[in-house]
């Protein structure tokens, strides 16, 4: 099997403002290697107040624009939101949906990253959907279950000929921000697991070329490791993608492994 594209995605969640924003890009530029791989596409994720000034800050390097949330209508009475039709006029080309901390603090569930996934592709955007066990639910024996449904309800309706445009994260939540990283064998695991729950949803051949990436407590250190591991498409970085130094580091070390 040829080897997949590489996706590297630095989630900075509420963090930067405009002007900071606009200086991580400048910063980054400068560091990014001198002959990229085609074999990696690098993506940033702002918070939606920088998105339209990373999209004109972007425009000449080899970096796509995500946002780190969307609602799933197109426009209507929902204060606070936004749509997709909106992230896809600023410039975004993909979306994060169910990452944990929204399922955690913002009630987000598995019904409504379903809808935001097919908001997502109704409108060619590709959904970032994210999913991962609790600790609880890795002392309990039951990630996998967790997985299988989590993906499962999240791809409820969507056909197979749209794997190519969906990414998965296998984010567990007790290695987010934790410093405290899965294993390798860990990692190969949860992804093999996720890989055959979308074969059973639409077959081998297009849950073979759904790209999973894996997050939680990724650094330059540790990419590699992960990036080693053959079902590993990428990483969704949040800590260690604020500082472009170290984003660089990590997107070094991408490139050297693609
Ligand atoms: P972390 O976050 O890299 O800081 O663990 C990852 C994420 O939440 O996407």
């Amino acid at each position: 099997m040829a080897q997949r594209q590489r996706l590297i995605v630095g989630n900075w969640k509420m963090h930067k403002t405009t002007s900071e924003a606009q200086a991580f890009v400048k910063q980054l530029a400068g560091l990014l290697p001198k002959s990229p791989s085609a074999g990696v596409t690098i993506i940033l994720a702002p918070p939606f107040t920088a998105l339209s000034a990373v999209a004109d800050a972007i425009k000449s390097l080899p970096i796509e624009l995500s946002a780190q949330d969307a609602h799933w209508e197109d426009l209507g009475a929902f204060t606070g939101e936004v749509s997709v039709p909106m992230l896809k006029n600023a410039g975004c080309r993909y979306v994060i949906v169910g990452h944990s901390e929204r399922r955690r603090y913002f009630g987000e569930t598995d019904a409504t990253v379903n809808k935001k996934v097919g908001a997502a592709l109704r409108h060619g955007l590709r959904p970032i959907l994210c999913v991962g066990e609790t600790w609880e639910q890795r002392s309990n024996g039951e990630t996998k279950q967790v997985l299988s449904s989590q993906l499962t309800d999240a791809l409820s309706g969507i056909e197979k000929d749209r794997a190519d445009d969906i990414v998965v994260a296998y984010e567990p939540v007790w290695a987010i921000g934790s410093g405290r990283p899965a294993t390798a064998e860990e990692a190969l695991d949860a992804h093999r697991h996720i890989r055959a729950t979308a074969a059973t949803l639409w077959g081998q051949e297009a849950g073979g070329r759904l790209p999973i990436l894996y997050g939680g407590s990724v650094t330059p250190d540790n990419i590699g490791e992960f990036l080693a591991i053959r079902e590993v498409d990428g990483a969704l970085i949040g800590g260690a993608c604020l500082d472009p130094a170290q984003f660089a580091k990590i997107l070094a070390v991408a490139h050297t492994n693609s």
